[in-house]
């Protein structure tokens, strides 16, 4: 199992390059599967979880094409044939969002067997929106054998509430309507860029969907859809952890290839914890820090609030802060599986329920750690950059499900750190 070895103390200073987004990648894949013509991605991100992604699309009968070392990244997908309208449990485990198949292959096929995700480290993570919308449209659902079995002969548009706000639910019941008969009304949707990516991408394809980036999606079935080529929008998450990166370290670094208007709550966040913000350009953004961090709390929230997938790696600079800083996760439980190895390195982290009440400025010293989860992973990258000494970092194929070459990018704007064991990719 690969580790990173990383000696902190180096402000990073330069420009990194964001890749596209692993969380647009994952639908916009998925949505191939609703038509038997080509469809052409670019900038999709090479990391491990699209890897995973194309093995559980070419187990249904898809011919893909990752475009691994090509510029623009292109991949091409073609699913002329579905044969076989299901994913395996050995796929889903190790990625949750493999349930984004459901929807579209019920709609391509009238049927689908999908796995059900197992209990992941950040808490439960239930499909049970994604169940109970595709009912609504008309799917039986039966669940057995640790399998979901959706069957539908043709979809019908329906009015869909949801109970609780839901990204990848929204894109899966999106794709189930874009095929459905008649018009289908979302409402409470998730609001996430990668929502508009994944409309956009289908809107290419022949869907008529309006509303998509609001809580309210309108969707007028099509009987079917044509093959398209779309871009992908970059990172939020990926740009996220760099800005901190170079805040962490009193850098000055700058984020380029990223979208700053997918980046408001991190930049507000960051300003209030006294971080230097530039926009140079429409695609990328500089931090500075001169003087100290300041404490500045976090409330976790859908978009645009402060995102989950930013908590661990906030939690990391606020041990560098002067002062509290309250952290209260509001999105998923069991997600500060970070704070113990936080802590061991020294950090004043106490966890109250959801919040986590962290004492800075703490200084870090260097140790063997674990990584927990994907963001996880990235919080101790954040922290070790700036401990004392040579950190270990175990289990780093968490990092890779999401970070594209993370150390090489950390190492040309200045960062100590190798990989110890085989290169992913
Ligand atoms: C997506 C992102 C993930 C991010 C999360 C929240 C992808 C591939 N992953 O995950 O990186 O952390 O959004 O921004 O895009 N819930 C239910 N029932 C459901 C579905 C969700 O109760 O059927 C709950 C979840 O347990 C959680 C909350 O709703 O508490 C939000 O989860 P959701 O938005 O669905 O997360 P994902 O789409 O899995």
């Amino acid at each position: 199992m690969d580790k990173f070895v990383i000696r902190g103390g180096n402000p990073l200073v330069g420009t990194v390059r964001i890749s596209g987004a692993k969380n647009s990648a994952l639908p916009c894949m998925a949505a191939a599967i609703l038509t038997e013509e080509e469809v052409t991605l670019e900038n999709i991100p090479q990391v491990r979880d699209i890897e995973t992604e194309r093995k559980l699309l070419v187990a249904m009968g898809a011919e893909v094409e990752l475009g691994t070392g090509t510029a623009d990244h292109r991949t091409r997908i073609n699913f002329r044939t579905l044969s076989s309208p299901e994913a395996k449990y050995e796929i889903v485990k190790t990625m949750r969002a493999s349930s984004l198949v459901l929807g579209p292959l019920v709609a391509r096929a009238g049927m689908a067997r999908v796995a059900m995700p197992g209990g992941c480290a950040i808490g439960g993570r239930p499909i049970d929106l994604h169940i109970k919308g595709l009912e609504k449209m008309g799917a039986t659902i039966v669940q057995e054998h640790g399998y979901l079995e959706a069957r539908a002969e043709k979809l019908k548009g329906a009015h869909i509430v949801f109970d609780k706000i839901t990204v990848t639910g929204t894109e899966d019941l999106l794709m189930a309507a874009v095929l459905a008969e008649g018009e289908t009304l979302m409402e409470n949707c998730a609001r996430e860029p990668e929502v508009c990516d994944l409309s956009a991408l289908l809107i290419a394809m022949g869907a008529k969907i309006e509303g998509a980036g609001t809580s309210t999606i309108h969707v007028q079935g099509v009987t079917s859809l044509k093959g398209a080529q779309y871009r992908i929008n970059p990172d939020r998450i990926e740009a996220g952890t760099f800005l901190i990166a170079g805040a962490i370290t009193a850098g000055d670094l700058t984020v380029s290839d990223c979208n700053p208007d997918h980046l408001g709550a991190v930049i507000s966040k960051l300003t209030e914890a006294g971080a230097l913000i530039d926009v140079p350009g429409p695609d990328s953004v500089r931090v500075r820090v001169k003087g100290k961090l300041q404490a500045a709390d976090i409330s976790t929230e859908e978009y645009p609030g402060f995102p989950t997938d930013m908590q661990a790696q906030y939690m990391a600079l606020a041990t560098q802060s002067e002062g509290v800083s309250q952290i209260t996760e509001n999105i998923f439980e069991n997600r500060f599986m970070h704070v113990q190895e936080l802590v061991r390195m020294g950090a004043n982290i106490k966890v109250d329920g959801r919040t986590g009440t962290v004492r800075g400025p703490a200084p870090l010293s260097a140790a063997a750690v674990m990584c927990s989860d994907l963001r996880a992973s990235a919080s101790l990258v954040l922290a070790a950059l700036v401990a004392d000494g040579e950190s270990i970092l175990d289990r780093v194929y968490h990092m890779d499900r999401g970070y594209e070459r993370i150390e090489q990018k950390l190492e040309t704007v200045g960062a100590q750190i190798r990989r110890m064991g085989n290169v992913f990719g």
